[in-house]
C-alpha cells in the first residue's frame, strides 16, 4: 500500500473532493484524520472508513479559527503521532454573496479569504513543526479562478485561491531543504455539494459540461490519483508545483 503507516489530515473531508480524498488515503493504508465542522458528516466518513476496515478519526475543527486548529493538530498528535501528509481542502464559496469587487461585502470577502486562505495558513503554521526535521508533503487544493478570471461574480473566492498558489510556493522553496514538499492541484468544475444549488439547473449543468474540454464534469474521485502521487515517495523530487486535474478547463 503506497501510504501504509502514513499519518494524513485532510480538512474539509466530510464531503466532495475531501471525503474522496481521505478514502482513498485510507485505502492505501494511511492514518486518517477527518477534519470538518459538519460534525454529522464527518462521523460518518470517518465511522464508514473504521467499518471498512481502514483507521480514522473525526476532527471537529474549524479552519477559520486558530484554537481549533492548534487543538485539532494536537489530538491528531497525541491520537497517532506527527502528521507526514496534511491537505488543505476545506473552502466556500458563498454562492450568491460573493460578487464583483466594488460589490462584494466586506463581511463576505472577510468570510472568505479567512477560511479559503487564512485557513490553509492556520493548518501549514500548526503542522509543519511537527514535520521538521521528519518531512512531510503538504497538499493545498486550488481552482482555476485563482489562476484565470473565468468567475467574474467571485471576486473574494478567486482572490482567496490565488493566493493559495502564492502561498504553495513561497514555502515550498522555505522548506525544501526541510524536506516538506509542498504542492497544489487544481480541480476543475467537479460535482460536489459546494456547488450543488448551481448545478440544480439543468441549463447551468448542461454549460458547464459543454464549456470542458472532456464534456463532462469531474467527480470527487478524479482528484483522488492526482493526491496519491502527490502524497507518496513516488513524488519524492516535486515541490512547488500546480497539478491540473480539470479535464483540459485551463488548458483551452
Ligand atoms: N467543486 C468544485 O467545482 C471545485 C472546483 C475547484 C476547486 N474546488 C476546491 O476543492 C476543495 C473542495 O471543494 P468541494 O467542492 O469538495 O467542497 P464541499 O463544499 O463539497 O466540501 C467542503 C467540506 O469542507 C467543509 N468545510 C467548510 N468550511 C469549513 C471550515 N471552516 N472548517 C472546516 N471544514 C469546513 C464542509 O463542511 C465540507 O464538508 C475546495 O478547496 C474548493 O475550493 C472545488
Amino acid at each position: 500500500m503506497r501510504l501504509n503507516g502514513k499519518v494524513a489530515m485532510v480538512t474539509g473531508a466530510g464531503a466532495g473532493i475531501g471525503e474522496a480524498i481521505a478514502r482513498g488515503f485510507a485505502r492505501e493504508g494511511a492514518v486518517v484524520a477527518v477534519l470538518d465542522i459538519d460534525r454529522a458528516r464527518g462521523e460518518q466518513v470517518a465511522g464508514e472508513i473504521n467499518n471498512s476496515g481502514g483507521s480514522a478519526l473525526f476532527v471537529d475543527a474549524d479552519v477559520a479559527s486558530t484554537a481549533d486548529v492548534q487543538a485539532a493538530v494536537d489530538r491528531i498528535v497525541a491520537s497517532f503521532g506527527p502528521p507526514d501528509i496534511l491537505v488543505n481542502n476545506a473552502a466556500i464559496q458563498m454562492i450568491g454573496k460573493d460578487a464583483r469587487a466594488h460589490e462584494v461585502s466586506e463581511e463576505v470577502w472577510d468570510r472568505t479569504i479567512d477560511v479559503n486562505l487564512k485557513g490553509v495558513w492556520r493548518c501549514m503554521k500548526a503542522v509543519i513543526p511537527h514535520m521538521l526535521g521528519r518531512g512531510g508533503s503538504i497538499i493545498n487544493i486550488a481552482s482555476p479562478t485563482g489562476m484565470l478570471g473565468v468567475a467574474p461574480d467571485y471576486a473574494a473566492y478567486s482572490t482567496s485561491k490565488g493566493g493559495v498558489f502564492g502561498l504553495t510556493r513561497v514555502s515550498a522553496s522555505g522548506y525544501a531543504r526541510d524536506g516538506i514538499r509542498i504542492n497544489a492541484i487544481v480541480p476543475g468544475t467537479t460535482a460536489t455539494p459546494l456547488i450543488e444549488e448551481m448545478l440544480k439547473d439543468q441549463s447551468v449543468r448542461k454549460a458547464l459540461e459543454d464549456k470542458s474540454p472532456m464534456g463532462r464534469l469531474g467527480t470527487p474521485e478524479d482528484l483522488v490519483g492526482i493526491a496519491l502521487f502527490l502524497a507518496s515517495d513516488e513524488s519524492s523530487y516535486c515541490t512547488g508545483g500546480v497539478y491540473m486535474a480539470d479535464g483540459g478547463m485551463t488548458a483551452v
